[in-house]
């Protein structure tokens, strides 16, 4: 079928480029903006965080009274702004850091880096007083909150801030692995958040294995992908059926990462995400609220590409393997039908009582394939799987479903630690029963408990292996500007995945 060829799409914005400096703020030359922590005090007072009594020295100020007049309490996400002339400085800032947690400083990082957007650079003495993993978590957070897409004619409408110095801090040096670790995470946060966010005109299968093959490239991970050809002589009926419909055909991408220091046998990780690069629900139609987001349906594909773009930049001492099955969602005269039964890759068929139940489909197959051909340790796919999440849930927590305790416990850290939550949802067995089809082995739209059903009829893909199931669709959008979050797609999950395969005691969960 004739399409047209996609346009390219413009050059985009770079995240800040970060500088750890051991002197105050007011002592590093030629910066544009100094940010200083204000934390709440005893009855209802601030207290200022260092070099900021120093800073109002030079600037003829008393910053402690400029709180004062604009009532500030310090409270996470408050801001403060003093607009000065004063050689190069044109800004000071004064950021509300609450209770001073870990999650505190990644949104005062976030609050700060969108006050400081447009500006060339900004000194913080934020992190002169962060506790264990805050200045990860201020890094991660300034660098999403920088985060921008654009397709404009002109260019974007705001620059991030070009350069963050996190200033303060003791031992500069030593903490430089703490930064680098800090970039690596961010980067995949922006890369997912990127990947999710460009238009589907763009996004096709095809476009999207080429960004996998490029992270390959670029992380020295070995890189498989399937054309349509060859996803038949395999016989990856899911990602067939799903993708038929479209003028752009399905593929699927395997990407392998080994650790450099491996000694001997180390566990191995299989990651699925789910790559539907636009879902139109198929024959049984969206209606067009419900489609208008629907770009953003390889959230699962591109937090995956993400996260292997990032497992050697950290280290990561396991061995890890992720699939992402790509397919457009469309309508046409090849559309699957309600009805159709489909072979899956291994045998298992699905009778498809719903087109718009194709997330399912298509990692069925990939998971088959993990299972039979990888002999994976544990399996984890990440999906925006059901709409049925989302209502559970809202949009600021995902849902995760294991069936292994030791393996969800690990995910659930490792959520809260990165700051993307999620909450264990129960696989009731009880359920099982409504995914009874009439002529296949399952029906790919049983009813009642959506979120639960979906993750249910994904378990039997899973065979014995410890897997999780991370259904996103709740998360994947942010309806609002809130912190590291920026009103639109979110790529949630890479860092989640990436805190919990290259973390500390990394292979918590893993047998
Ligand atoms: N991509 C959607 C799920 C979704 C909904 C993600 C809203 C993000 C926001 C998925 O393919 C879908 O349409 N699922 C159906 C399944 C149903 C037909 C059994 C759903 O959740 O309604
Ligand atoms: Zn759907
Ligand atoms: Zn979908």
């Amino acid at each position: 079928m004739a399409t047209t060829t996609p346009a390219a799409l413009p050059a985009q914005v770079s995240p800040p480029e970060f500088a750890l400096s051991e002197h105050a703020p007011h002592e590093i030359g030629g910066v544009e903006c100094w940010a200083f922590p204000v934390l709440p005090g005893e009855d209802g007072a601030v207290v200022l965080g260092p070099g900021a009594d120093e800073a109002g020295g030079t600037l003829g100020l008393d910053l402690l009274e400029v709180l004062e007049s604009a009532r500030a309490t310090g409270r996470t996400g408050e801001l403060t702004v003093v607009p000065v002339a004063a050689g190069d400085v044109r800004l000071v800032l004064l950021v509300g850091l609450g209770d001073q947690s870990v999650t505190d400083f990644r949104r005062a990082g976030a609050t700060l880096a969108r006050a400081v957007k447009d500006r060339a650079s900004v000194a913080t003495s934020i992190c002169a007083i962060a506790p264990d993993g805050a200045l990860e978590a201020f890094v991660v957070g300034a660098m999403l909150g920088s985060f921008g897409f654009h397709w404009r004619s002109e260019g974007p409408a705001e620059q991030p801030v070009r350069q963050v110095v996190v200033a303060g801090v003791q031992d500069a040096d030593s903490r430089r692995p703490e930064l680098e670790r800090a970039l690596a995470l961010g980067g995949a946060g922006w890369r997912s958040r990127m990947l999710a966010t460009v238009p589907s005109n763009v996004k096709n299968p095809a476009w999207m294995a080429e960004q996998a093959v490029a992270v390959a490239d670029a992380a020295g991970l070995e890189v498989t992908v399937w054309d349509e050809q060859r996803l038949a002589e395999d016989s990856f009926g899911g990602i067939l059926a799903v993708g038929a419909a479209s003028a752009t055909p399905p593929r699927l991408v395997r990407l392998d990462y080994r650790p450099a220091k491996s000694s001997g046998k180390v566990p191995h990780v299989v990651l699925v995400g789910k790559g539907i690069t636009f879902d139109t629900g198929g024959l049984d139609i969206k209606p067009a609220q419900g489609m208008s987001t629907m770009k953003r349906d390889m959230t699962g594909g591109a937090v995956v590409i993400a996260t292997m773009a990032a497992l050697a930049e950290l280290d990561c001492p396991v061995r890890v393997t992720g699939l992402v099955p790509l397919a457009e969602n469309a309508v046409g005269g090849n559309a699957m039908r309600p009805g159709d039964v489909i072979v899956h890759h291994g045998g298992r068929t699905s009778e498809v009582n719903n087109t718009d139940a194709e997330g399912r489909l298509v990692l069925a197959d990939a998971m088959a394939y993990a299972v039979s051909e990888l002999k994976p340790d544990v399996l984890v796919d990440v999906a925006t799987l059901t709409g049925a999440m989302k209502v559970a849930l809202g949009q600021r927590t995902g849902g995760f479903f294991a069936n292994d305790d030791a393996l969800a416990e690990a995910i659930s850290e490792a959520g809260k630690t990165a700051g993307e939550p999620v909450w264990r949802m129960p696989l009731v067995a009880d359920y099982e029963e409504k995914l009874a089809s009439k002529v296949a082995d399952a029906d790919n739209a049983a009813g009642g408990a959506g979120a639960i059903t979906a993750a249910l009829f994904l378990q039997h893909f899973a065979g014995d292996v410890p897997w999780a199931h991370l259904d996103v669709a709740s998360v994947g959008d942010s309806p609002e500007e809130r912190y590291e979050w920026t009103t639109g797609p979110s790529g949630f999950g890479a860092r989640l995945l990436l805190t919990w395969l290259a973390g500390p005691g990394s292979v918590a969960g893993l047998r």
